[in-house]
């Protein structure tokens, strides 16, 4: 069966200090009770190791937000899969759309960093989704298609298999704009059924496929309770313990 899973998405915010005592928080509030979902939180790089140290590894696991599409040498500022994997992190968010857009990444460039995460023994929680001008196109399907097609279709189904999906409506990315519960299911069923043709029934149903764009204490209940929406990947309310454990509780 697969997992549901509730993963933050810090961005680009808090000091290392900070960052630590949202995850102290978060730990504390996390141990008193029983979860019924994986708790994921994708941290900015510098503060992987000291989150890693702070939380309970059985209860939340730490992600970085990226890393590099090279494995080691002169790529001054990056930071290499196996580096993430040695500071205690067991996922990494690949192929947001902020990288996508702001720092340029392709499906090619997502494609390798697919390869060494997977290489290294990291969980890619990988995000695909389209932008406002595509959904008002009705071009959604096609979008998300070719994106997983083009960074993960060369993978075998055990290497798949190891992969989370994040289906992330770029149009709803802290915008307060939230995908309804149908639009959700509907595009989830529609990534699943393209895993499927791939990679076998057996590996989609396996495979856990997260909600993101606005997912907020009030509406994740109505988003998770589709059959297709395994979780959420949550960025502006990760970042207060409150919220982020109101999102964990809708399962
Ligand atoms: P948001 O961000 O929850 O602030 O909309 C989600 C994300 O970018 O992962």
């Amino acid at each position: 069966m697969r997992q549901n899973i509730v993963a933050g998405n810090w961005k680009m915010n808090k000091t290392l200090q900070e960052g630590v005592e949202l995850a102290n928080e978060l730990n504390t509030i996390l141990a008193s009770k029983t979860l019924n979902c994986d708790v994921v939180i994708g941290v900015p790089a510098t503060h992987i190791t000291e989150v890693v140290k702070t939380v309970d590894g059985a209860k939340i696991g730490v992600a970085a937000q990226n890393c590099a599409d090279q494995v080691s040498g002169a790529y001054t500022g990056e930071i290499s899969a196996s580096m993430v994997k040695s500071t205690g992190a067991e996922y990494v968010i690949l192929g947001h759309s902020e990288r996508r857009e702001y720092y340029g990444e392709t499906n090619a460039t997502l494609k390798t960093k697919t390869d060494l995460a997977l290489a290294n023994g990291l969980t890619p929680i990988f995000c695909i989704g389209e932008v406002l001008e595509e959904r008002e196109a009705n071009k959604q399907n096609e979008v998300v298609k070719s994106q997983i097609e083009e960074a993960l279709f060369h993978l075998s189904a055990d290497e798949f298999a190891k992969i989370v999906l994040a289906y992330e409506p770029v149009w709803a990315i802290g915008t307060g704009k939230v995908a309804s519960p149908e639009q959700a299911q509907e595009i989830h069923a529609y990534i699943r059924s393209i895993v499927a043709d791939k990679f076998g029934a057996e590996v989609a149903d396996n495979t856990s496929i997260l909600y993101g764009g606005s997912c907020k204490p009030g509406n994740a209940k109505e988003l998770f309770s589709n059959p297709d929406v395994d979780g959420g990947l949550i960025g502006g309310a990760a970042l207060a313990a409150a919220d982020f454990v109101g999102i964990i509780d809708a399962f």
